[in-house]
């Protein structure tokens, strides 16, 4: 059976959750405004202004799934500014604009920063979110990475939190942490009358009780989260991915069930895949092909839309449709992908070469209607299941059937059977 590629501006997933929508762009300039003060909340976590460049370690065929010995390490993003600071601000000015205006008058802001240029953002937060809407500064300490000798080590990032308005929606309660046993302290324990196992210190003539099955709550230095281990399963292999739980925190103390949580800079996607296990719905945006791919693979159990063109190259695919009783199955059996590799690209190991189904990270089938291509049914390349399953089952529903690829560099390639055009 003949397969050849077609156009398609967007792609819905039909997932079990929560879910939103994910745009390839500049969020500079991409178009928002169906969303302008409808979000509850926007987490930007930029470039920091290092002057690095950063990539995205793909993992390559069963074998790169199972053990990591075959990558491709694509570059991601850059973070050096040719115009130097000016111009860094100069985007950093520019997502805040778009983040006040997308934020509803309940809403929040966080930016994720480090100390190079947070002292800056806070200044121009002060200009675009008033002044008076600050709400604090959160230190997010951490031990990984080395140590300096010629100064102090860094090691924290800064998350700067503003509301929009004075009606900001905010609930400490959701983001309560298990109560430190520290008996270094100098609180006497003790049990009250009823029996309840406490701490008590007195201070300036008072006693203050804190009872052991109270909850405690985060102050503005965040030590308990550590950023990801090198094993960590939640890599994805994105440089610069953030661990879930810091932004579990964030997204559950300022949202309920429902909201939208907005990332422009999304990266891998870690802030959409916390709004999506909070029951609330994501807004992702992201400059690069890799970051949607990424995404696209985390979320895939979402209610999905990836509104981004899929891309025309020179592939070529060999698959068999059968129609069965109530469903067709949809059988794939080689992949020419004619990979361009971006220059820079580095092969591990040296002289790699990626042909036929290892060129492919993920596929699904589904139905062309409406003018979208409607996915039923995927599968994608995990850490968990490295192998692809090249047999898909789809049930037999109105449109036009069509199989749609991630390949290894982030190309979306959208076909359908010739017999059928
Ligand atoms: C620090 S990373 C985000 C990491 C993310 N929080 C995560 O957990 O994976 C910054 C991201 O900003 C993106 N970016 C940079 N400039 C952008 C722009 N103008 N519009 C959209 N995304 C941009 C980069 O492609 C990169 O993925």
């Amino acid at each position: 059976m003949i397969w050849r590629q077609i156009d398609g501006d967007r792609e819905l997933v039909v997932g079990e959750r929560a879910g939103g929508v994910l745009i390839q762009g500049d969020a500079r300039t991409v178009d928002l405004s169906a969303y302008q003060g409808r979000v509850q909340c926007v987490y930007l976590d930029p470039p920091f202004f290092t002057g690095d460049d950063f990539n995205f370690r793909m993992r390559i065929g069963e074998k790169g799934w199972t053990d990591g010995s075959q990558n491709l390490v694509l570059g991601a993003y850059s973070d050096s500014f040719p115009g130097g600071r000016a111009q860094y601000l100069s985007l950093l000015r520019s997502l805040l604009e778009k983040a006040y205006a997308l934020l509803s008058d309940t809403g929040a802001l966080f930016l994720h920063l480090d100390s190079r240029m947070s002292a800056h953002a806070r200044l121009l937060c002060d200009q675009i979110f008033k002044e008076n809407n600050f709400i604090n500064e959160i230190i997010w300490a951490y031990q990984s990475g080395g140590r300096a000798k010629r100064h102090f080590s860094r090691k924290h990032d800064v998350i700067l939190f503003y509301a929009k308005s004075k009606a900001l929606y905010f609930d400490i309660s959701r983001v309560a942490v298990p109560r430190k046993d520290n008996r270094s302290n100098h609180m006497r324990r003790t049990v009250d009358a009823q029996g309840r196992a406490c701490r008590t210190i007195k201070a300036g003539g008072k006693v203050y009780t804190y009872y052991d099955d109270e909850p405690v709550f985060p102050d503005d230095v965040w030590a308990d989260v550590s950023h990801l281990q090198q094993k960590d399963p939640q890599r994805t292999g994105y440089d610069t991915q953030k661990p879930l739980a810091l932004l579990n925190r964030i997204v559950r103390c300022c949202t309920r069930p429902g909201d939208i949580v907005a990332d422009l800079c999304c990266g891998s996607g870690t802030a959409l895949v916390a709004a999506a296990e909070n029951d609330c719905r994501f807004l992702g945006v992201d400059l690069s092909p890799h970051a949607i791919s990424v995404c696209r693979k985390r979320l895939l159990d979402t209610t999905l839309e990836v509104r981004t063109p899929f891309d025309r190259t020179p592939a070529r695919l060999k698959a068999e449709m059968v129609p069965g009783i109530g469903y067709y199955e949809i059988e794939l059996e080689d992949f020419d992908a004619a990979l361009q590799f971006p220059e820079g690209t580095q092969f591990q190991p040296k002289g790699l070469q990626i042909g036929g189904l290892d060129a492919i990270d993920q596929w699904s089938v589904g139905f062309l209607r409406d003018g979208a291509y409607k996915t039923y049914v995927s599968s994608a390349r995990r850490k968990q299941t490295p192998a692809l399953k090249t047999l898909l089952e789809l049930p037999l529903l109105r449109g036009q059937v069509a199989v749609s690829i991630v390949d290894v560099l982030g190309n979306r390639t959208l076909w359908v059977a010739d017999s059928q055009a």
